[in-house]
């Protein structure tokens, strides 16, 4: 009789566990629970945080859940980190953000986020993102970051400015979401970038 064993995929470099917290001065980003989705229900309900993004706006808590599962399913098979943005001081879920579209041969992945709308403008999502940045350039080991974001979408564009990614493309009628058909515009950012551009700010 031949003995089996069970091989499991070792889980990609970085992978983020349950205990998993990276934190910013005013955020801590961990993966999504169970327990976040109301909070997440509201904003993603919301029509006005919803106009950009490619998926109608949530309806209900069916909606939340089966989302939930997708995310799940995603992390389980190495391919999206969803996380939320916590407030440290409150405790509170503000937004979302994630790493999707991992291509670990060519070490790049893409980067997602949204944050409900009463905490738009105070600076938390370039906050977010950094911290998520440095993630994924630190303990994940990619070398490349993509955003791929509607032009009209002017929050958008300089948030991913800020945080240090180049416009490296635009092209033409690449969605037919939600009834329209809308351009991309396309970044990135390098982990060589974002090393000197933090040596430069010390
Ligand atoms: C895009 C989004 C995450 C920005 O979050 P935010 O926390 O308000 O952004 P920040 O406060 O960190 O601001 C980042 C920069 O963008 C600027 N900005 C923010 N809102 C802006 C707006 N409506 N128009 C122009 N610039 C804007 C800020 O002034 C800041 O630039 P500055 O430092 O030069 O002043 C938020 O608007 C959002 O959740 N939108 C809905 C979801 C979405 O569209 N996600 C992106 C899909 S690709």
């Amino acid at each position: 009789m031949t003995e089996t064993t069970a091989t499991t995929a070792p889980a990609p470099q970085g992978t983020p566990t349950p205990d998993t917290a990276v934190h910013s001065k005013r955020l801590v980003l961990r993966l999504v629970r169970d327990e976040d989705l109301p909070q997440l229900l509201d904003m993603n309900a919301d029509d006005i945080v919803t106009r950009y993004l490619p998926y109608e706006s949530w309806r209900d808590m069916a909606d939340a859940q089966a989302w939930m599962g997708r995310a799940q399913a995603r992390l389980a098979a190495g391919e999206a980190w969803q996380f939320v943005i916590v407030l440290r001081e409150s405790g509170r879920v503000i937004g979302s953000c994630l790493l999707f579209h991992f291509d670990r041969p060519n070490g790049r992945a893409e980067l997602g986020y949204l944050l409900g709308r009463e905490h738009w403008g105070a600076g938390y999502m370039q906050e977010a993102a950094a911290a998520l940045v440095g993630y994924a350039f630190g303990p994940a080991g990619l070398r490349r970051l993509e955003a791929e974001i509607d032009p009209r979408n002017e929050a958008s564009a300089r948030l991913l400015e800020r945080v240090g990614f180049v416009k490296e493309g635009h092209l033409r009628e690449r969605w037919d979401t939600k009834g329209e058909v809308s351009d991309s515009g396309l970044y990135g950012l390098l982990r060589s970038d974002w090393m000197a551009s933090r040596q430069e700010r010390g």
